[in-house]
């Protein structure tokens, strides 16, 4: 028997004056778009902002629907439009905002096992990494370079 240790790197910021302008703008933008959620029946909001390798930026947020597994996740919903509307184009970041109502909800949030899925599809797909940028409401910042990060044995292409 081996036993084999993954180490993951996160790096944590008290504050967004910490980070880059360019991050600290794609933040900006996924915390102005938590007003595109529609989440009445969690009252959880996410949104999240792509920046893309030809400097533009597409941001969404959850979408909730009374029958709860068809809900959209803010990380799939931005990734789709990206897909959608900048094919070829590799996204080089991605931040995440959420906003809940519980003292619990004020931390930096991790996207959820299939947001991180997609993610790493998206790495894929293009060759690259995309560093992902969770701010949460008490203002604190985490930082991976890559959905890799996120998914120790990660499942992809390659495994087919
Ligand atoms: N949600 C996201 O948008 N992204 C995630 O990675 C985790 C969860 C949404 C789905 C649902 O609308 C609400 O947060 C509560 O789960």
């Amino acid at each position: 028997m081996q036993e084999k240790e993954i180490s993951v790197r996160v790096r944590v910021y008290d504050s967004v004056s910490e980070l880059p302008q360019v991050e600290a703008d794609l933040i900006k933008a996924s915390i102005d778009a938590l007003d595109k959620s529609y989440a009445p029946y969690s009252g959880f909001k996410v949104a999240a902002a792509a920046l893309l390798q030809n400097g533009a930026v597409m941001s969404c947020a959850n979408q909730e629907n009374a029958s709860y597994p068809v809900c959209v996740c803010a990380e799939v919903a931005t990734l789709s439009a990206c897909s959608a509307q900048y094919p070829g184009i590799p996204i080089v970041k991605l931040a995440i905002t959420t906003k809940g109502n519980k003292p619990s909800s004020a931390s930096p949030k991790a996207p959820c096992g299939q947001c991180r899925q997609t993610i790493l599809e998206y790495e894929k797909r293009f060759n690259t990494n995309i560093e992902i940028i969770m701010r949460g409401e008490n203002g604190q910042v985490y930082k991976v370079s890559s959905a890799k990060d996120l998914l120790p044995l990660y499942f992809s292409n390659t495994d087919l």
